[in-house]
Protein backbone atom coordinates (compact mmCIF):
# COMPACT_ATOMS: atom_id res chain seq x y z
CA UNK A 1 0.00 0.00 0.00
CA UNK A 2 1.55 3.57 -0.86
CA UNK A 3 2.66 5.91 2.24
CA UNK A 4 1.83 9.51 2.68
CA UNK A 5 3.39 11.89 5.25
CA UNK A 6 0.95 14.88 5.81
CA UNK A 7 2.14 18.01 7.19
CA UNK A 8 -0.23 20.25 8.75
CA UNK A 9 -3.08 17.19 8.18
CA UNK A 10 -5.52 18.45 10.60
CA UNK A 11 -7.29 21.14 9.36
CA UNK A 12 -7.81 23.03 5.84
CA UNK A 13 -6.23 21.27 2.41
CA UNK A 14 -4.04 19.11 4.93
CA UNK A 15 -7.39 17.29 6.08
CA UNK A 16 -8.76 17.52 2.63
CA UNK A 17 -5.02 15.75 1.19
CA UNK A 18 -5.24 13.44 4.48
CA UNK A 19 -9.41 12.72 3.20
CA UNK A 20 -8.16 12.27 0.07
CA UNK A 21 -5.15 9.95 0.14
CA UNK A 22 -6.87 7.99 2.69
CA UNK A 23 -9.76 6.93 0.12
CA UNK A 24 -7.37 6.45 -2.55
CA UNK A 25 -5.51 3.69 -0.63
CA UNK A 26 -3.03 5.30 1.27
CA UNK A 27 -1.39 4.20 4.65
CA UNK A 28 -0.61 8.33 6.11
CA UNK A 29 1.67 10.18 8.70
CA UNK A 30 -0.26 12.76 9.93
CA UNK A 31 1.97 16.01 11.22
CA UNK A 32 0.90 18.79 13.47
CA UNK A 33 1.53 20.36 16.72
CA UNK A 34 -1.99 19.19 18.74
CA UNK A 35 -2.52 15.82 19.57
CA UNK A 36 -6.03 15.83 20.32
CA UNK A 37 -6.64 17.49 17.01
CA UNK A 38 -4.78 14.63 15.89
CA UNK A 39 -6.24 11.89 17.08
CA UNK A 40 -9.32 13.24 16.06
CA UNK A 41 -8.07 13.56 12.77
CA UNK A 42 -6.62 10.13 12.79
CA UNK A 43 -10.10 8.73 13.71
CA UNK A 44 -11.91 9.97 11.53
CA UNK A 45 -10.64 9.09 8.52
CA UNK A 46 -11.79 5.81 9.30
CA UNK A 47 -10.94 3.50 6.21
CA UNK A 48 -10.60 -0.22 7.16
CA UNK A 49 -7.33 -1.35 6.31
CA UNK A 50 -5.27 1.67 5.91
CA UNK A 51 -2.74 2.47 8.23
CA UNK A 52 -2.81 6.03 10.66
CA UNK A 53 0.22 7.24 12.05
CA UNK A 54 0.11 10.56 14.11
CA UNK A 55 2.94 12.75 15.04
CA UNK A 56 2.91 15.56 17.56
CA UNK A 57 5.42 17.84 16.35
CA UNK A 58 6.24 21.94 16.31
CA UNK A 59 7.66 21.95 12.72
CA UNK A 60 8.80 25.65 13.34
CA UNK A 61 11.38 24.24 16.11
CA UNK A 62 14.55 22.46 15.45
CA UNK A 63 13.18 19.47 17.81
CA UNK A 64 10.11 19.27 16.62
CA UNK A 65 11.28 19.43 12.96
CA UNK A 66 13.91 16.80 13.37
CA UNK A 67 11.15 14.76 15.00
CA UNK A 68 9.60 14.47 11.23
CA UNK A 69 13.17 14.57 9.74
CA UNK A 70 14.13 11.42 11.91
CA UNK A 71 10.64 10.02 10.99
CA UNK A 72 10.87 10.65 7.53
CA UNK A 73 14.58 8.96 7.05
CA UNK A 74 13.42 6.00 9.09
CA UNK A 75 10.46 5.15 6.31
CA UNK A 76 10.79 7.04 3.53
CA UNK A 77 7.14 7.28 1.98
CA UNK A 78 6.02 7.40 -1.48
CA UNK A 79 4.34 11.01 -1.34
CA UNK A 80 5.60 13.64 1.11
CA UNK A 81 3.12 16.75 1.50
CA UNK A 82 4.58 19.73 2.39
CA UNK A 83 1.65 21.71 3.74
CA UNK A 84 1.89 23.55 7.11
CA UNK A 85 2.29 26.93 6.81
CA UNK A 86 1.69 29.81 8.61
CA UNK A 87 1.24 33.94 7.82
CA UNK A 88 1.30 37.05 10.27
CA UNK A 89 -1.75 39.81 10.26
CA UNK A 90 1.32 42.41 11.49
CA UNK A 91 3.14 44.32 9.02
CA UNK A 92 6.42 44.31 8.79
CA UNK A 93 8.92 45.56 10.43
CA UNK A 94 6.30 46.54 12.94
CA UNK A 95 5.71 42.91 14.28
CA UNK A 96 7.72 40.91 16.62
CA UNK A 97 11.09 39.70 15.15
CA UNK A 98 10.58 36.12 16.53
CA UNK A 99 7.33 35.52 14.99
CA UNK A 100 8.58 36.41 11.62
CA UNK A 101 11.76 33.97 12.25
CA UNK A 102 9.10 30.95 13.32
CA UNK A 103 6.82 31.74 9.92
CA UNK A 104 10.09 31.23 7.79
CA UNK A 105 11.22 28.32 10.13
CA UNK A 106 7.55 26.54 9.42
CA UNK A 107 7.00 28.26 5.45
CA UNK A 108 11.06 27.38 4.55
CA UNK A 109 13.21 25.94 6.86
CA UNK A 110 10.85 22.66 7.05
CA UNK A 111 10.62 22.12 3.21
CA UNK A 112 14.13 22.19 3.14
CA UNK A 113 14.90 19.97 5.92
CA UNK A 114 12.01 17.18 4.68
CA UNK A 115 12.39 17.53 0.95
CA UNK A 116 16.95 16.96 2.34
CA UNK A 117 16.07 13.97 3.78
CA UNK A 118 13.43 12.55 1.82
CA UNK A 119 14.93 13.48 -2.02
CA UNK A 120 17.98 11.22 -2.16
CA UNK A 121 16.55 8.14 -0.48
CA UNK A 122 13.72 8.75 -3.13
CA UNK A 123 15.95 9.39 -5.99
CA UNK A 124 17.95 5.68 -5.29
CA UNK A 125 14.44 3.81 -4.83
CA UNK A 126 13.80 5.56 -8.37
CA UNK A 127 10.10 6.79 -7.12
CA UNK A 128 8.49 9.57 -5.33
CA UNK A 129 6.90 12.66 -4.94
CA UNK A 130 6.58 15.50 -3.23
CA UNK A 131 4.65 18.38 -3.02
CA UNK A 132 4.96 21.49 -1.45
CA UNK A 133 2.14 23.99 -0.95
CA UNK A 134 3.31 27.46 -1.99
CA UNK A 135 0.44 30.16 -2.86
CA UNK A 136 -0.40 31.71 -5.58
CA UNK A 137 0.96 34.84 -3.56
CA UNK A 138 4.59 33.28 -4.30
CA UNK A 139 4.03 35.31 -8.02
CA UNK A 140 4.34 38.60 -6.44
CA UNK A 141 4.01 41.14 -3.34
CA UNK A 142 0.19 40.56 -3.13
CA UNK A 143 0.67 41.54 0.18
CA UNK A 144 2.51 44.52 0.82
CA UNK A 145 4.36 44.76 3.99
CA UNK A 146 4.45 40.98 4.30
CA UNK A 147 7.18 38.89 4.31
CA UNK A 148 4.43 35.86 3.80
CA UNK A 149 4.35 36.43 -0.38
CA UNK A 150 8.32 35.77 0.10
CA UNK A 151 8.26 32.83 2.19
CA UNK A 152 6.28 30.98 -0.67
CA UNK A 153 8.23 33.04 -3.69
CA UNK A 154 10.77 30.66 -1.74
CA UNK A 155 8.85 27.60 -1.73
CA UNK A 156 8.03 28.27 -5.59
CA UNK A 157 11.84 28.93 -6.37
CA UNK A 158 13.16 26.49 -4.86
CA UNK A 159 10.89 23.33 -5.89
CA UNK A 160 11.13 24.28 -9.78
CA UNK A 161 15.12 24.77 -9.26
CA UNK A 162 15.13 20.96 -7.72
CA UNK A 163 12.47 19.73 -9.83
CA UNK A 164 14.34 20.90 -13.39
CA UNK A 165 17.44 19.43 -12.24
CA UNK A 166 18.96 16.77 -14.04
CA UNK A 167 19.29 14.50 -11.64
CA UNK A 168 15.99 14.60 -10.02
CA UNK A 169 14.31 14.94 -13.62
CA UNK A 170 16.29 11.24 -14.89
CA UNK A 171 15.44 10.15 -11.67
CA UNK A 172 11.61 9.31 -11.73
CA UNK A 173 10.64 11.35 -8.61
CA UNK A 174 8.26 14.07 -9.40
CA UNK A 175 8.51 17.47 -6.97
CA UNK A 176 5.59 20.15 -7.51
CA UNK A 177 4.67 23.35 -6.41
CA UNK A 178 0.98 23.74 -5.43
CA UNK A 179 0.64 27.00 -5.47
CA UNK A 180 -3.76 27.70 -4.17
CA UNK A 181 -5.63 30.92 -3.80
CA UNK A 182 -7.75 31.78 -0.91
CA UNK A 183 -9.21 28.73 0.09
CA UNK A 184 -11.87 28.85 2.91
CA UNK A 185 -9.68 27.13 5.97
CA UNK A 186 -9.00 28.35 9.29
CA UNK A 187 -5.90 29.94 8.23
CA UNK A 188 -6.51 33.11 8.16
CA UNK A 189 -8.59 33.41 11.35
CA UNK A 190 -5.33 32.16 12.94
CA UNK A 191 -3.35 34.63 11.61
CA UNK A 192 -5.70 37.29 12.29
CA UNK A 193 -6.14 38.71 8.90
CA UNK A 194 -9.13 40.19 7.94
CA UNK A 195 -10.25 38.68 4.82
CA UNK A 196 -14.03 38.90 5.30
CA UNK A 197 -14.82 41.67 2.20
CA UNK A 198 -13.00 39.57 -0.11
CA UNK A 199 -15.60 39.05 -2.97
CA UNK A 200 -17.31 35.14 -2.82
CA UNK A 201 -15.69 34.79 -6.43
CA UNK A 202 -12.03 34.61 -4.87
CA UNK A 203 -12.49 31.96 -2.27
CA UNK A 204 -11.69 28.14 -3.38
CA UNK A 205 -13.10 25.10 -0.72
CA UNK A 206 -10.22 22.49 0.52
CA UNK A 207 -11.70 19.81 -1.54
CA UNK A 208 -11.41 21.19 -5.08
CA UNK A 209 -7.75 22.55 -4.81
CA UNK A 210 -6.50 19.00 -3.38
CA UNK A 211 -8.30 17.14 -6.34
CA UNK A 212 -6.86 19.87 -8.97
CA UNK A 213 -3.83 19.27 -7.03
CA UNK A 214 -3.57 15.35 -7.36
CA UNK A 215 -4.71 15.73 -10.89
CA UNK A 216 -1.66 18.05 -11.59
CA UNK A 217 0.76 15.48 -9.85
CA UNK A 218 -0.51 12.72 -11.31
CA UNK A 219 -0.08 14.43 -15.16
CA UNK A 220 3.66 15.41 -14.26
CA UNK A 221 3.38 19.07 -13.79
CA UNK A 222 5.52 21.25 -11.99
CA UNK A 223 3.56 23.55 -10.56
CA UNK A 224 -0.40 23.31 -10.24
CA UNK A 225 -2.48 26.71 -10.02
CA UNK A 226 -6.01 24.95 -9.19
CA UNK A 227 -8.68 27.08 -10.74
CA UNK A 228 -8.60 28.97 -14.33
CA UNK A 229 -9.27 32.44 -12.51
CA UNK A 230 -6.25 31.94 -10.57
CA UNK A 231 -3.87 30.61 -13.22
CA UNK A 232 -4.94 34.10 -14.76
CA UNK A 233 -4.05 35.87 -11.60
CA UNK A 234 -0.72 34.23 -11.67
CA UNK A 235 -0.12 35.06 -15.14
CA UNK A 236 -1.12 38.91 -14.29
CA UNK A 237 1.47 38.67 -11.00
CA UNK A 238 3.85 37.32 -13.75
CA UNK A 239 3.91 39.16 -16.44
CA UNK A 240 1.90 42.67 -16.08
CA UNK A 241 4.02 46.12 -14.61
CA UNK A 242 4.18 46.06 -10.66
CA UNK A 243 2.50 49.54 -11.20
CA UNK A 244 -0.53 47.53 -12.51
CA UNK A 245 -0.62 44.37 -10.00
CA UNK A 246 0.21 46.91 -6.80
CA UNK A 247 -2.62 48.72 -7.51
CA UNK A 248 -5.00 45.34 -6.48
CA UNK A 249 -2.35 44.33 -3.18
CA UNK A 250 -3.61 44.15 0.04
CA UNK A 251 -1.06 46.56 2.20
CA UNK A 252 -0.85 45.37 5.60
CA UNK A 253 0.99 48.48 7.10
CA UNK A 254 -1.19 51.31 5.58
CA UNK A 255 -2.31 53.09 8.18
CA UNK A 256 0.19 51.76 10.81
CA UNK A 257 2.21 54.14 12.49
CA UNK A 258 6.21 54.01 12.26
CA UNK A 259 7.35 50.92 14.66
CA UNK A 260 9.80 51.49 17.30
CA UNK A 261 13.59 51.67 17.41
CA UNK A 262 15.05 48.20 16.09
CA UNK A 263 16.44 47.48 19.50
CA UNK A 264 12.98 46.71 20.87
CA UNK A 265 12.15 43.98 18.60
CA UNK A 266 12.96 40.62 20.42
CA UNK A 267 14.99 37.46 18.50
CA UNK A 268 14.54 33.59 19.44
CA UNK A 269 17.36 31.08 19.24
CA UNK A 270 16.17 28.83 16.16
CA UNK A 271 19.21 26.69 16.56
N1 LIG B 1 -6.02 29.04 3.10
C1 LIG B 1 -5.54 29.77 2.10
O1 LIG B 1 -6.21 30.70 1.60
C2 LIG B 1 -4.19 29.44 1.53
C3 LIG B 1 -3.85 30.04 0.30
C4 LIG B 1 -2.62 29.75 -0.27
C5 LIG B 1 -1.75 28.91 0.37
N2 LIG B 1 -2.09 28.35 1.57
C6 LIG B 1 -1.11 27.46 2.20
O2 LIG B 1 -1.71 26.19 2.41
C7 LIG B 1 -1.11 25.55 3.53
C8 LIG B 1 -2.19 25.02 4.43
O3 LIG B 1 -2.99 26.11 4.86
P1 LIG B 1 -4.46 25.94 5.43
O4 LIG B 1 -5.23 27.06 4.89
O5 LIG B 1 -4.94 24.57 5.25
O6 LIG B 1 -4.16 26.25 6.97
P2 LIG B 1 -4.91 25.86 8.33
O7 LIG B 1 -6.33 25.50 8.09
O8 LIG B 1 -4.58 26.99 9.26
O9 LIG B 1 -4.14 24.54 8.81
C9 LIG B 1 -2.82 24.59 9.23
C10 LIG B 1 -2.35 23.20 9.64
O10 LIG B 1 -0.95 23.28 9.94
C11 LIG B 1 -0.71 22.89 11.29
N3 LIG B 1 0.37 23.71 11.81
C12 LIG B 1 0.36 25.06 11.99
N4 LIG B 1 1.53 25.46 12.53
C13 LIG B 1 2.28 24.34 12.68
C14 LIG B 1 3.57 24.10 13.22
N5 LIG B 1 4.32 25.09 13.73
N6 LIG B 1 4.04 22.83 13.25
C15 LIG B 1 3.27 21.80 12.78
N7 LIG B 1 2.05 21.97 12.25
C16 LIG B 1 1.57 23.24 12.21
C17 LIG B 1 -2.05 23.10 12.00
O11 LIG B 1 -2.23 22.27 13.14
P3 LIG B 1 -1.69 22.71 14.63
O12 LIG B 1 -2.12 24.13 14.83
O13 LIG B 1 -2.29 21.72 15.56
O14 LIG B 1 -0.20 22.57 14.54
C18 LIG B 1 -3.03 22.68 10.89
O15 LIG B 1 -3.10 21.26 10.83
C19 LIG B 1 -0.20 26.59 4.17
O16 LIG B 1 1.13 26.34 3.76
C20 LIG B 1 -0.68 27.91 3.59
O17 LIG B 1 0.34 28.87 3.54
C21 LIG B 1 -3.29 28.59 2.16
Amino acid sequence: MPSAVITGATSGLGLAFAAHLARTGHDLTLVARTEHDLESTAAGLGHPGRRVTTLAADLATPAGSRLLTDSLAENVPDLLVNNAGMALAAPFPAGDLGEEETLMQLNIGCVLRTTHTVLPAMMRRGSGRIINVASVAACGPTWLGSTYPASKSWVLAFTESVARSAPVRSSGVSIMALLPGYVRTAFHQRAGLEVGRLPRLMWLNSEQVVTAALRDLARGRLISIPSRRYRACAWGLRHLPRSLTTAFSLDLARGRPIPPAAGTARSVDTG
